[in-house]
């Protein structure tokens, strides 16, 4: 048996998913991997499965979920690979009857396009309106319970169709959708690794009261926290954005200089500061003492070289369970060389 699909993750930490996704399967009997970059950070895989009597569609759903409780994740998507066609040629009918086939509820369509001539949102549309007027079924960008995903490379198209609890997350290209937002609500890119984690992990930002912003400039985190209707203090030297000046408390100061005098009253701790990983673990663990038990920590480690990757994240998550219990550790669409934490502060 062969199992094929797509994985999305960074060039940077390719060596560590690789090896995650290879763990997440060794209990199916699977040998000869093989692993194909397509194009930015899209790679195609392919495995061969010995019988070890199971089903295939429950070794996929396994591998999923395991992917899924895993507390650090490489890995930023993967999916299945239900059909690849060759030669496509622009000849959409013969994918839109496979898909037709499959579809049984809502449902999402996702295209990522490398070198061909119809564009992905073409596509997209192209084949949603079809959908919905052949089934019954109509196309639902926010609470889809089908994703349909065409990875199309120059002239081969790799179609997944899968339902959204059998997917680690459900946008195969973020960006695409937090770009339609009115550019007065983007301030950086930076805000994209805030509302993805949020999204990908589903942490509720309205469940918490005052938030600690730390490395704030120019402010789309603090944006981000605004809008979830938090009393927000940020912390950085740099100047904030016109769009929150005055909508948000701003010490223009290093965190070092101001942990004598804020208060402890902080439920929600974000950081973004451009500092060396291990730098940022002890800043965070001082800034502990201002927070109140189970406060939740957000915050990015910068993994630049030379730090040997291995080595850091262990002593990362070493370091930090002085102060802070380990939910995620995850790389994200949004982070290049870097990692995203989500903490708690011990009781
Ligand atoms: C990547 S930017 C943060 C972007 C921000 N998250 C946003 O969404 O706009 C990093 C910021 O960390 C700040 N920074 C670096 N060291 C700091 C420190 N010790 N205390 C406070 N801010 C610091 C820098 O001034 C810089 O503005």
């Amino acid at each position: 048996m062969e199992v094929q699909g797509i994985l999305f993750i960074s060039n940077y930490f390719k060596k560590q998913a690789i090896t995650q996704l290879r763990s997440m399967s060794a209990d199916f009997n699977i040998k000869n991997y093989f692993f194909k970059r397509l194009f930015d950070s899209i790679y195609f895989f392919n495995f061969i499965l010995h019988e070890c009597g199971e089903n295939l569609e429950n070794i996929k759903q396994k591998i999923v979920q395991k992917l899924k409780s895993e507390k650090i994740c490489f890995i930023r998507n993967i999916l299945f690979v239900d059909k690849i066609f060759y030669n496509l040629n622009d000849n959409l009918s013969i994918l839109q009857d496979y898909i037709v086939s499959k579809i049984n509820t809502s449902f999402f369509i996702q295209c990522l396009t490398y070198n061909t001539k119809l564009k992905a949102r073409e596509i997209e549309v192209r084949l949603g309106k079809a959908i919905e007027t052949i089934t019954d079924y109509q196309a639902d960008f926010v609470n889809p319970k089908q994703i349909v995903a065409i990875i199309l490379y120059k002239n081969t198209c790799y179609l997944s169709i899968t339902n959204i609890e059998n997917l680690l997350y459900m946008y195969l290209d973020p960006f695409r959708f937090w770009y339609r937002k009115s550019k007065s609500e983007i301030i950086c890119r930076s805000q994209f690794k805030l509302l993805e984690v949020i999204s990908r992990l589903k942490i509720n930002l309205n469940l918490f009261k005052n938030a600690l912003d730390i490395g704030a400039s120019p402010g789309g985190w603090s944006k981000v926290l605004l809008d979830h209707h938090l009393n927000v203090t940020s912390i950085d030297p740099a100047e904030l954005d016109p769009r929150i000046v005055g909508k948000v408390n701003h010490i223009k100061k290093k965190i070092e200089e101001v942990l004598g005098i804020l208060p402890k009253k902080f439920d929600l701790l974000v950081n973004d500061m451009n500092l060396p990983p291990l730098h940022t673990v002890d800043l965070l663990n001082k800034v502990s003492k201002l927070l109140v038990n189970n406060a939740l920590v957000i915050t990015t480690f910068k993994i630049f070289l030379p730090y040997k990757i291995d080595e850091t994240l262990k002593n990362i998550v070493s370091r930090m369970s002085k102060n802070f219990k380990l939910r995620n550790i995850l790389n994200l669409y949004s982070n290049k060389k870097e990692l995203i934490g989500v903490f708690e502060k011990n009781e």
